[in-house]
């Protein structure tokens, strides 16, 4: 037989980055600083790709909380939700994110990844499911493990939508499945569009709140309240590692889908319970997504005026009205090479490369949190225009 470790051996994706010294990937933070900013390898840097959009992550109110449950708790939930790690306190979450998301009933998952991954019960072989091109490896990974029929669509385009659902089998159930807000781009998806193709095909809409529950929408549950459409979504899906500042996911629905997918998810069935502490941490975070709503406000603000900046400056930005600014560079090399001139400037950005982001799409990523202060943000954007001259990218 070939060794299977020989394709581990023959990896060598990065070596050109690696040899340039660029290679961005797996730097270990030693400190996260209540300024948002962080330490690595010594160095203070201004954090500039983090998804803790509301600054949660080292708020007093969630330490205390994770601490107070660590101490009546523990710090594990022993085995799954199924058999013994169920907790009250999963309950309460449970019940406070299916009101605060206007569904009958809510599932918390070990992460974001195993939410989206509990998606896979819901679809078979016979079933089509219409995804969006841009959505998150963790949906793919949970219509690859349904086996159901996977058929993409362009990014936000609604007429590719419709006719691949024209031409989808009548006699096979269908889910279309995208993002609130998009994870790599910023982007918003096209809800009004969706949700309208979605009810004339009779397919059922799966949104991703990843990124948006908590950041967007008058009350903060995120891209369906922007749209006025929450009752449009059959499926809510989130993650507790972005605006709530600590880790875990859950899907929201209805009460019947819920029942069904507590004993047919396997990441549900066969993965330890969230733990006491990310659990209080989320509920905490939920507390302030409630009553502060001047955090949303200033993330959104930070990033339209950085947004503005490095658009002068020349860097293409693209259009997204949300905390995450696409820097778009192209080629793999050069956007590494930026982001290690970015490192050196003081900036901790986000290289994102192929299979993140599709083949010539490479680009960093920038985001912005309730933190930023507008010195910072005036930090980042130099650092964009010193890296950008000495690479030749912008005048
Ligand atoms: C759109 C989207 N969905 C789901 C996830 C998974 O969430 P988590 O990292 O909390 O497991 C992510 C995380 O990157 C994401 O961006």
């Amino acid at each position: 037989m070939l060794d299977a470790f020989d394709r581990c051996r023959l990896h060598d994706d990065f070596r050109p980055v690696t040899e340039l010294g660029a290679y961005p990937y797996y730097r270990p933070v030693e400190e996260r600083l209540a300024t948002g900013e962080v330490v690595v390898g010594g160095r203070v840097l201004v954090a500039a790709g983090s998804n803790d959009y509301l600054g949660l992550s080292a708020d007093p109110r969630l330490k205390d909380a994770a601490c107070r449950a660590i101490r009546s708790l523990g710090t594990g939930t022993s085995g799954s939700r199924l058999v013994n790690g169920s907790l009250a306190l999963h309950e309460t979450l449970e019940g406070r994110l299916a009101a605060f998301l206007g569904q009958e009933a809510a599932m918390v998952t070990p992460t974001g990844f195993l939410a989206n991954l509990a998606l896979s019960a819901l679809a078979g072989p016979r079933d089509t499911v219409l995804a969006d091109q841009l959505i998150h490896a963790s949906l793919i990974d949970a219509v690859r493990l349904s086996r159901a029929r996977l058929r993409r669509y362009r990014h936000n385009d609604l007429d590719h939508l419709e006719r691949l659902l024209a031409g989808s089998d009548p006699a096979a159930a269908g889910l279309i499945v995208t993002e609130g807000m998009f994870s790599t781009t910023g982007t918003l998806c096209d809800l009004p569009g969706t949700a309208a193709l979605a009810r004339r095909h009779g397919a059922r809409l799966v949104l991703d709140g990843a990124h948006d529950i908590g950041l967007l929408g008058p009350g903060g549950r995120g891209a369906a309240e922007h749209h006025g459409l929450l009752p449009a979504v059959d499926l809510h899906t989130m993650a507790f590692s972005k605006c709530l500042g600590t880790t875990g996911g859950a899907v929201a629905g209805p009460e019947q889908i819920m029942v069904y997918l507590r004993h047919h998810a396997r990441s549900m069935v066969f993965s330890a319970a969230l733990s006491p502490s990310s659990t209080a941490a989320a509920l905490a975070a939920l507390d302030i997504v409630e009553t502060e709503p001047e955090r949303r406000h200033r993330a959104l603000a930070a990033a339209a005026r950085l947004r503005a900046d490095l658009a002068g400056l020349g860097f293409g930005t693209g259009a997204s009205p949300t905390t995450i600014i696409p820097v778009h560079v192209g080629d793999v090399v050069l956007c590494c090479r930026l982001w290690r001139e970015l490192f050196e400037e003081g900036v901790f950005a986000t290289a994102m490369v192929p299979p993140g982001v599709p083949d010539g799409q490479s680009l960093i990523r920038v985001s912005t949190t309730a933190l930023h202060t507008d010195a910072q943000l005036d930090r980042i954007a130099s650092a964009f225009a010193a890296a950008g001259r000495r690479l030749g990218m912008i005048p």
